[in-house]
């Protein structure tokens, strides 16, 4: 064959397979419209909320804490703080048990407001950075089976439904970590059974409750960490550096404070005035290890380029 024959005969081919390609497309290209056009209604705060599935069984046989294990806990803001960094438009997260909130402010345009994109990314990356991040958390209990956890979307039209939502998941905090507490204590300190326990709190009020773990545990509820107590609110700050020369960096920094009261939407009002600069936060207190480590971790960053 004479490459002029060898080059006609190539074409020829190469036409053939971009002309069948094409109309295989144009065949089969109409499956596409069963697709749901999801987008997420406009100028509504998006709460992405993720529960771990089965977390009763997954803790037993993890040997958690009980009722609180700081290491878990600490594993799921670490998980959290993973998210927030990934998806910038989250002005604040909280988390508690095996949940976490997070919440998109109002005007976040990502992938167009697709719910399903939005759902999944945010539900993976969480999944991943909890099994990635495990064994920081856990050296010595191996894990046993991947974790999932379900994931929903629930969008809220005013910023008071939002403070609503926000209130009625820690108020959840105090009203299981308050039992789960007395619960637990009656168990391990005194003697009783885990039925014994239940039909002991059965019919309880709040104030028995305080009163059974002062009187017969020596313990005032109000002293106990305020991590069980209140959940993990995960805010952007700007705090100062002590290895950057005092600089200030951007982190996202952990509060256990009551978000029920006023008091905390007038201090971090950059929630709802989410178009404002991360505020500067310089805290009395030594900052918490998880803001130490994004910081060596900027640091890091920072070296390297
Ligand atoms: P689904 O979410 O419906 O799949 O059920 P679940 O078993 O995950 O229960 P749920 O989400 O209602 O509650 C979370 C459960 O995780 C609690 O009831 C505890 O059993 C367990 N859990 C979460 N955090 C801790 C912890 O710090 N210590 C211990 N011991 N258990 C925990
Ligand atoms: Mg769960």
């Amino acid at each position: 064959m004479t490459i002029r024959k060898f080059q006609t005969k190539a074409n020829f081919l190469i036409k053939r397979f971009f002309n069948t390609s094409k109309m295989a497309n144009s065949k089969f290209e109409y499956v596409r419209e069963f697709e749901n056009e999801d987008k997420i209604m406009p100028n509504c705060w998006v709460v992405v909320r993720i529960d771990g599935k089965g977390f009763h069984k997954f803790s037993k046989l993890h040997n958690f804490d009980k009722p609180n294990d700081v290491r878990a806990l600490e594993l799921m803001n670490y998980a959290a703080i993973d998210v927030m960094n990934e998806f910038r438009d989250i002005v604040i997260s909280f988390g508690q048990s095996d949940e976490y909130s997070f919440v998109f402010h109002k005007g976040a345009l990502l992938y167009n407001r697709r719910h399903s994109k939005i759902l999944t990314y945010v539900n993976s990356l969480f999944s991943s950075s909890y099994v990635f991040n495990w064994s920081q958390f856990f050296p010595s209990e191996k894990l046993q089976y991947p974790p999932s956890f379900d994931a929903r979307i629930i969008l809220y039209p005013s910023d008071e439904n939002l403070k609503d939502y926000l209130s009625w998941r820690q108020a959840d905090v105090h009203i299981n970590n308050l039992y789960n507490t007395t619960f637990w204590n009656l168990i391990l300190k005194g003697g009783l059974t885990n039925n014994e326990a239940e039909k002991r709190l059965s019919g309880t009020l709040s104030s028995d409750k305080n009163e059974i773990l002062f009187s017969e545990f020596g313990i005032n509820y109000n002293n106990e960490s305020p991590m069980f107590r209140k959940g993990t609110i995960l805010l952007r700050k700007k705090v100062k550096n002590p290895n950057n020369n005092g600089r200030y960096n951007c982190v996202i920094y952990p509060f256990f404070e009551d978000l029920i009261q006023n008091k905390f939407w007038k201090t971090h009002t950059e929630i709802f005035d989410y178009k404002s600069a991360v505020p500067t936060y310089d805290p009395t207190e030594k900052l918490p290890d998880i803001v130490e480590q994004q910081l060596r971790e900027l640091d890091r960053k920072s070296q390297k380029t």
